[in-house]
């Protein structure tokens, strides 16, 4: 795959207009991005900016560097690279500045305190460093490039870099979707599949990070913006309102009338519980999604924690605790903090019990607005538990619909 010139326009009728290149590499075959199941793979997005110096903005995950190196070389020779922007120090966009700098080495790597103290420890070496904070500019020539500090969005270091002059927003993970595709742009692709992408990359990675995006958005919302490059999937520059929105509505997360059944089932008991709750709740007319652990992996359950109004959590008890699927699925969810939900916990024991009380104390320190007693039955639920599961299913529906209203 070639490099790509990046434009604002889909028929521009001079693409090389300014001088910036896609010069990144496309990941097809990653499946797990340290735990995040990645089922599009992923892209490793660099940017080239060639004008009277020479810059390019993050590298690409180690193992790649030759792929970039190709697509630069398309333009110049990456011997005369003046400056390495890092906007960010994990090595998926840091892992081959040292090859950048052994081509280059009089090219200075520019970041962000942080980044020159994350990017140090990484890779020990006689780096030349450009320390930048917010609103340094740094000039190739016709180009400016602004810095904007984005302090833990993703990590520490995270910088945006922003170009004044053409209101382009180098965002790194930011607006960013694990996604291969051959299309570099957003109206090059199909806007749900990637809008799920977008969020499904939001709620594994940013989800946590709420309180700190609604701050970044509102300092982008100080720049005027035509296109957003983020450090994975493509650029945006139709869907730019579409996204920005999106971001607000997550970051405080915005409920929608949905309601998920979450369980795990040995012998069919927590199964049957799961399935009455679900059944009864569709009858409130509210969406409802049915997902058993195991069938459905992490990084889809917590997208669609991202906007459900409420949670019915269900676990059988082994050796005195929930099943280990669901303590995977709630240690998950712990470090992603969740807000602005109602829920409750259901489950079948034999004889001691201890699974629904275990998921239970997670979700109250959780925050999680817990909806009535919890609900625990011995070996195979009754009509009397059923009839239990149906009340508490039918009053968490009616909370869900009247959520984000
Ligand atoms: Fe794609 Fe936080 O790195």
């Amino acid at each position: 795959m070639k490099s790509v010139a990046i434009t604002k326009n889909k028929d521009s009728a001079n693409p090389n207009e300014l001088g910036i290149h896609w010069v990144g590499h496309v990941d097809w075959t990653i499946r797990d991005f340290h735990g995040y199941q990645t089922h599009r793979g992923s892209t490793y997005n660099a940017y080239l900016i060639v004008d009277d110096k020479v810059a390019l903005i993050d590298a690409v995950k180690a193992g790649y560097g030759d792929d970039m190196f190709e697509k630069i070389s398309e333009h110049v020779d990456p011997s005369k690279i003046d400056y390495i922007i890092s906007n960010h120090t994990e090595p998926d966009h840091s892992g081959e500045i040292a090859r950048v700098l052994e081509l280059a080495p009089q090219a200075e790597v520019v970041a962000s305190e942080k980044g020159r103290q994350g990017l140090t420890r990484y890779y020990p070496g006689d780096w030349k460093f450009r320390t930048v904070k917010t609103g340094d500019t740094l000039t190739l020539g016709k180009t400016t490039l602004k810095f904007i500090c984005t302090p833990m969005l993703h990590w520490p270091d995270s910088m945006f870099t922003y170009l004044p002059d053409s209101n382009i927003l180098f965002s790194m993970d930011a607006f960013g979707q694990h996604y291969a595709t051959s299309a570099r742009y957003d109206d090059d692709v199909e806007f749900p599949e990637l809008m799920f992408e977008a969020k499904t990359y939001y709620a594994n990675i940013l989800m946590h990070l709420g309180s700190i995006t609604a701050k970044t958005l509102k300092q982008a919302g100080e720049l005027d913006i035509d296109m957003i490059c983020p450090s994975h999937g493509v650029i945006w520059r139709k869907h730019i309102p579409d996204i920005i929105q999106a971001y607000q509505d997550w970051s405080i997360f915005k409920p929608k009338p949905k309601v998920l059944v979450i369980y795990d089932s040995m012998w069919h008991s927590t199964e049957i519980m799961a399935e009455t709750i679900a059944q009864a709740a569709a009858e409130e007319n509210v969406e409802v999604k049915l997902l058993r652990l195991g069938v459905n992996d992490l990084t889809i359950l917590v997208t669609e924690v991202l906007d459900a109004a409420a949670l019915a959590i269900g676990t059988p008890t082994l050796n005195n605790t929930m099943m280990p699927a669901m303590g995977a699925f709630l240690t998950y969810l712990q470090g992603l903090k969740p807000r602005n939900k109602s829920a409750f916990v259901f489950g079948s024991h034999g004889w001691s019990g201890g699974g629904v009380e275990a998921a239970a104390e997670i979700l109250k320190n959780l925050g999680l607005e817990l909806v009535g007693e919890n609900i625990r039955c011995q070996y195979l639920p009754d009509e009397e538990t059923l009839k239990t599961c149906r009340a508490h299913a039918k009053k968490l529906a009616g909370i869900a619909k009247t959520a984000g209203v």
